[in-house]
């Protein structure tokens, strides 16, 4: 079996990584205007000023707002976000050189704030309708149909400053107002939707810190019970009002093993999956929450009254299709004396001593793909889409040449992996692999980190041209392109 006929190829960016044009059109901020640049080993920080007017900043990860301080961006400070790597002023020329590739899909996300610059604005901002307006079209001059993350990393910064963010269910009406005005405004240039970009990085915390105090783990739970119920609500809307449109998930691929065949470890990685991947998809595609959930509210001492109230909407709204991001895989185990891999995507987890890791520590496993897809299927019975994928690395650029025979050798080994899923019997339909065009890392801030096939002339400081280049994997990926998954060498 082959990749089917109509299969959508593509790649997939984000707004706040790659639109860039922060403060142009009347857009408003995002949390990500106020993050810094980080490294590997050093963590972007959020900036902000105390009411005596001293600049202040805490770690991206798990830091808090003082009291009476308002978010800032502070002149001493690099803010790689602002700029991204400028599709705001490239769309054009980076969409024709998609096209290029032979793209049947570009996954790209709307920047709520160049939309409701507060949130909570009476009108739409007409600039930024009016830009994505353009980019749609110019989508589908070359047939490349859009596929829209509604959220991805950068809702409103009033909202969250203000209004309370997601822990206030008063942002799940903002949202809906959000969603109506691009519903109506793109019903004839959009098909394909995600209502929240991996929804489960807001328990994530859970893995991440696993001291993490009660407080926090209770509030992302409540966090994202709202984000269910906004998604839920707007999928409805719109399975009423737009019947042409498909509507999807997307959770971020938290797939894990057990470390050895000691059932206490393959226990531990169950609940894992459960806790981090299932939870989400589980509620979202399914339509209830599962039963292991009441587990895990007790555990956190939460009333499962909360969650229970909305069971309705929840029902009324569950999604078309599946969609995650795969890029690397983990182990669990409860033989605490075992490696900590300490890296992956937005996980930490054990090492695995039979796969490979990146320079960033992501242990990189198509096989985990081919696992993942089949499990995904046989639970939810859905059409799935894999929108993130790829491999961050470092690339040398010389004489405007960039050979990356590192990524042409994971994008294959991934490529082959779906092929198997698909003969497999997965209900596959698309493949947008990450930053497709070199962007800023979400995790780091580095523009080091690359993903593209796409070379961007722009290092970490925000030095550079901003012109594109081919990279070898870029010939490689229209050459898939083309042979619909055949040719690969
Ligand atoms: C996913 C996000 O977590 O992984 C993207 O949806 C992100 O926004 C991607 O960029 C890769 O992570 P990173 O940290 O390498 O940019």
């Amino acid at each position: 079996m082959s990749f089917p006929k109509g299969f959508y190829w593509g790649g997939a960016t984000a707004a706040n990584q790659y639109e860039g044009g922060w403060n142009e059109g009347g857009r408003g901020l995002a949390m990500t205007d106020v993050t810094t640049g980080g490294t590997k080993d050093t963590p972007r920080y959020v900036t902000y000023r105390n009411a005596d007017g001293s600049a202040g900043k805490y770690t991206m990860f798990g830091g808090k707002l003082p009291e009476g301080a308002s978010y800032a961006v502070l002149d001493d400070y690099y803010y790689p976000n602002h700029i991204g790597t400028d599709f705001y002023h490239h769309y054009k020329e980076d969409i024709a050189l998609f096209a290029e590739m032979g793209f049947k899909m570009f996954r790209m996300s709307i920047s709520w704030p160049r939309i409701f610059p507060h949130g909570n604005d009476e009108k739409p901002n007409q600039e930024g309708l009016d830009f994505y307006r353009n980019v749609f079209e110019e989508l589908h001059k070359y047939g490349i149909e859009p596929l829209v993350t509604i959220s991805h990393y950068d809702d409103p910064l009033y909202i969250e400053e203000h209004l309370g963010g997601w822990q206030n269910p008063d942002t799940i009406g903002l949202y809906e107002k959000y969603c109506h005005a691009i519903f109506e405004e793109y019903k004839d240039l959009v098909k394909y939707w995600l209502t929240f970009n991996e929804i489960n990085s807001l328990i994530m915390i859970a893995a991440f810190m696993p001291n993490a105090p009660k407080e926090l783990l209770q509030s992302s739970y409540i966090k994202l019970h709202n984000q269910f119920v906004a998604s839920a609500k707007v999928v409805k809307y719109a399975h009423e009002k737009y019947p042409q449109f498909e509507m999807g998930c997307m959770i971020a691929g938290m797939i894990s093993y057990p470390l050895t065949c000691d059932p206490k470890d393959v226990l531990a990685n169950q609940q894992r999956m459960q806790d981090l991947f299932y939870y989400c998809g589980d509620v979202m595609v399914r339509g209830y929450y599962p039963g292991y959930a009441k587990k895990t509210w007790k555990k956190l001492g939460l009333d499962a009254s909360f969650f229970e109230k909305d069971a309705e909407i929840l029902k009324e709204g569950h999604v078309d299709f599946f969609s995650y991001s795969y890029y690397a895989t983990s182990c669990e185990t409860t033989h605490k004396d075992s490696a900590r891999d300490g890296a992956g995507n937005l996980s930490m987890g054990y090492q695995n001593s039979y796969i490979k890791y990146s320079e960033w520590g992501w242990g990189m496993d198509a096989d985990g793909l081919r696992f993942s897809l089949n499990e995904i299927y046989d639970r939810y019975q859905v059409p799935v889409m894999v929108v993130e994928n790829g491999l961050g690395a470092i690339d040398k650029f010389e004489d405007c040449k960039i050979h990356d025979p590192y990524r042409i050798e994971y994008m294959k080994a991934h490529v082959k992996a779906m092929e198997e899923a698909l003969d497999d019997g997965v209900n596959l339909i698309a493949y947008t692999p990450w930053g497709c065009i070199d962007l800023v890392s979400a995790g780091t801030g580095e523009m080091r980190k690359r993903y593209g096939f796409i070379y961007v002339d722009m290092d970490d400081e925000g030095n550079g041209t901003l012109d594109r280049y081919r990279k070898d994997s870029f010939y490689w990926y229209q050459k898939c392109i083309q042979s619909n998954g055949t040719d690969l060498d």
